[in-house]
């Protein structure tokens, strides 16, 4: 279903544009202030924009180069009056789509609607083509579930600005994998793409890793060093684990990226850069926010755009291609030319919850196939880990977030009721109508 937002300030033509696109088999969303519209712009990412050029808090103009500036590919049609012709004019200029007249006539915005939907079709695959150029089979992501048809969708749009992106999602979704396809599929793929572990270094050295040191900045400083700023150049810098960063350095950070200057340690002269930031972390950061242990204004600096990726338990039918793509990939690594599956291991894979991910699915697909010692996974070899296997809630509980362990708690007591809710509300002792939020909340869906 094509998403269209429409931002009007008059409540009948937002009313009458959703009930008239709705009809036709749309999925319509409404604003009617800019701000507000912004924030549905980014959360719901949409093919199609209808705007209005005069709103209570600004122009649509503005709001349209800002669109423009986040989801480049999104169709944005203009809605104008007749004394707006300067400014449709302008709209045209900085990007928008094409534009409707006040009054509204059905034909023509079906028709444009239309239009505007074929175009971004089109576009997005023209955009996937280029990715063509590079080998992907390193880095190629695998799932055709509706939640990572959106992630690919994102992509396509994030991949051709340099907006600053937040990544979130559980530990093992794949946030590094998709941060690097980003960089991949945009102009820059050619310059570097580099990481920065927000927490593996020491906390007195993560300065000097980020943005370099000059000779003699402190002791042990022999020699001038470039930080992973100056590295990613004009290319990708991924801080991985962002929630790690110290408090002094939140603040460094922030100023970089309001001025996009910085200075080595030690360093008299400010440098520039234009590389793309891209921010990765499996922690809640707005709880971190409001628990005063990472800075709101860095927080709100680094997600311009954010995207979830959603946790193996919410794509369970992804399994399958993930399964045969480890299987395949570990039968290349061990010089087999074919390793399938015994019967019954995808039902079994499919009923654990993957606390770890689709890193814990690799995990325990090599080393299945390294205890099968042979073409065939075996059932029992697959059986064995998961009941041994130590990302296991009980063993991993202090590194996840209560709501994740509700989310396994439950999807665990449903996989053994067979989904039968009643039952499972029971021994949860909550009510239906509870358990039915929880897995509404939780996007949990029995395994296909
Ligand atoms: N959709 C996918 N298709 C193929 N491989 C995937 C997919 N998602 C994740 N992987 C693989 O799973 C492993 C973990 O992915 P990645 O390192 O990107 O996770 P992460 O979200 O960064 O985890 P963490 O929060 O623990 O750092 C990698 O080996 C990655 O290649
Ligand atoms: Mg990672």
């Amino acid at each position: 279903m094509v998403k269209i937002l429409v931002v009007d300030d008059e409540y009948s033509i937002r009313k009458s544009i959703d009930m008239f696109m709705s009809e036709k088999g749309h999925d319509v969303y409404t604003a009617s202030t800019i701000e507000a519209a912004l924030n549905r712009f980014n959360e719901l990412c949409p093919e199609v924009v209808i705007l209005d050029i005069r709103l209570p808090d600004g122009s649509g103009l503005d709001a349209l180069s800002q669109m423009h500036r986040i989801y480049p590919l999104t169709k944005i049609i203009m809605i104008t009056a007749f004394q707006d012709m300067e400014t449709t004019i302008e709209a045209m200029k900085k990007g928008a789509y094409d534009y409707i007249h006040k009054p509204l006539d059905a034909d023509e915005l079906e028709k444009t609607v239309n239009d505007a939907i074929a175009s971004f079709y089109e576009d997005t695959k023209t955009a996937g083509k280029s990715e063509s150029r590079i080998s992907y089979s390193e880095n190629e992501i695998v799932g055709k579930s509706r939640a990572m048809k959106e992630i690919y969708k994102l992509i396509g749009m994030l991949c051709q600005n340099r907006a600053t992106t937040l990544i979130t999602g559980e530990t093992g979704t794949g946030k590094e994998l998709v941060a690097r396809r980003i960089h991949l599929s945009g102009p820059y793929c050619h310059q570097p793409f580099v990481t920065f572990d927000c927490s593996a270094v020491v906390d007195t050295l993560l300065e000097s890793e980020l943005f370099g040191h000059e000779k003699g900045a402190f002791t042990g400083a022999v020699s001038s060093r470039p930080g992973k700023i100056e590295l990613a150049g004009d290319g990708t810098l991924f801080l991985d684990e962002v929630e790690a960063l110290p408090l002094n350095l939140q603040g460094k950070l922030l100023g970089f990226l309001e001025r996009k200057q910085y200075m080595r340690v030690g360093g008299k002269n400010s440098l520039k850069s234009r590389c793309r930031i891209i921010a990765a972390t499996n922690k809640d950061l707005a709880k971190m926010v409001r628990e005063k242990t990472f800075r709101d204004d860095l927080y709100y600096r680094l997600k311009v755009v954010t995207m979830t990726i959603p946790s193996l338990r919410q794509r369970s039918s992804d399994i399958d291609d993930l399964a045969a793509h480890f299987t395949q990939k570990t039968a290349n690594e061990l010089g087999i030319k074919q390793m399938t599956l015994q019967d019954g291991c995808l039902e079994r894979l499919k009923r654990h919850p993957w606390t770890g991910n689709v890193r814990e699915l690799e995990n325990i697909i090599v080393s299945a196939s390294i205890r099968s010692r042979g073409s065939v996974i075996f059932l029992d070899a697959i059986e064995d880990l998961l009941s041994h296997h130590p990302v296991s809630i009980e063993e991993h509980s202090s590194s996840q977030s209560l709501s994740q362990m509700e989310s396994v708690h439950i999807f665990k007591t449903l996989e053994s009721v067979r989904w039968n809710k009643t039952r499972a509300a029971k021994i949860l002792e909550i009510s239906l109508p509870t358990l039915r939020k929880k897995i509404q909340k939780y996007q949990l869906a029995p395994p296909e």
